[in-house]
């Protein structure tokens, strides 16, 4: 009983290095032939190459997701070279912003138009497309945990992943008639695991942002008298159940089984990979990582990156 996504085509929006390149590799790696799109073609070439590089089979299928008609270009694109879409992962976003009392419109306005005409428009015309040709396909939309609860810093972020989080429950009513799923999976900040990323940036991921990036949420960004903190940067207490909130290849194994036909019945819903952070109570802080069990061994799908670096080290 392997799942599998043979035969399945998927098109997966914003595979930049991180998160949408590692549910791209594991669609791949489950079987699907994967067209990547990003506004950044680079990234979506490189993402192309990492799943060659693991066997699989792809394309990069550049493009703005808020474009329509560079929306329905890359659909058809993918439809003339593979005959069919039976897979999409709306999860190109803007990540970062600043609060409220900071943030600007121009970003507000842009990275609300991304998540909602990213989401709207892919899930309009590849879910149209699964209609009109009886595909059973499955759509999964990349949420955030901002999209469930508060942090300080991301207001704009905060707004449009919440929006993304009741746009799923319309889109899965919408086209249950038609055999086609919707659900969204909630990354909870995971430890980036792409071996080209890591090797790029270092293991957090993330470039280093000047301070005037970061997220404006309190003294940090501003010398005013007024201006209050806004985030505990004392010691912390542990934060995550069982000690991690995984990566992006836990990501991957979700949304793959998502995509396949065991799902075959769930629409509408929401999963988290997340070491029970969303689950946790407030007032309930978790045992120190180091007296935890952990979790059980992490299934690798990028092979050929964790040969290279065995090699390497
Ligand atoms: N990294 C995290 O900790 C985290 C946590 C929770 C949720 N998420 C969500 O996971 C998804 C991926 O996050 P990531 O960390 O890989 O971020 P990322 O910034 O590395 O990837 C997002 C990609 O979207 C692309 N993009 C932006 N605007 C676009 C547009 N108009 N058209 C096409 N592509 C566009 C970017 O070029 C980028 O490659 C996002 O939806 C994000 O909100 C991430």
């Amino acid at each position: 009983m392997d799942v599998s996504l043979a035969g399945k085509v998927a098109i997966v929006t914003g595979a930049g290095p991180n998160i949408g390149s590692g549910i791209a590799l594991a669609l791949a790696k489950y079987g699907a032939t994967v067209a990547c799109n990003d506004i950044d073609a680079d990234a979506a070439k490189t993402a192309v190459k990492r799943i060659e590089r693991n066997g699989g089979t792809a394309i990069a299928i550049p493009g703005d997701v808020t474009d329509e008609e560079q929306v329905k270009g890359y659909l058809q694109e993918v439809v003339e070279r593979f005959g069919r879409v039976d897979i999409l992962v709306n999860n190109a976003a803007l990540l970062g912003g600043k609060g409220v009392l900071d943030e600007s419109a121009d970003f507000f306005r842009r990275a609300v138009e991304v998540a909602a005409l990213g989401n709207f428009l892919n899930t309009k015309h590849i879910g149209r497309y699964m209609a009109e040709h009886g595909i059973r396909g499955s759509i999964v939309a990349i949420s955030s945990s901002n999209g469930w609860s508060g942090s300080a810093g991301v207001i704009a972020y905060a707004f449009h992943k919440g929006g993304v989080n009741n746009f799923v429950r319309a889109a899965a009513m919408d086209l249950a008639p038609y055999g086609i799923r919707v659900n969204s999976f909630t990354p909870t900040a995971p430890t980036p695991d792409n071996p080209e990323l890591i090797a790029e940036r270092g293991a957090g991921g993330v470039l280093e942002r000047p301070q005037a990036f970061r997220h404006g949420i309190g003294g940090a960004t501003g010398t005013e008298s007024w201006r209050r903190p806004a985030r505990w940067t004392g010691e912390r207490m542990p934060l995550v159940p069982m000690g991690t909130t995984g990566t992006p290849t836990d990501i991957g194994h979700c949304v793959a089984w998502l995509c396949s036909d065991y799902s075959r019945l769930i629409t509408g819903c929401d999963f988290v990979v997340d070491g029970g952070a969303r689950a946790k109570n407030f007032a309930y802080a978790p045992a120190a990582v180091a007296d935890l069990a952990g979790p059980a061994p992490l299934v690798p799908l990028d092979v050929t990156g964790e040969l290279d670096r065995e090699l390497s080290m």
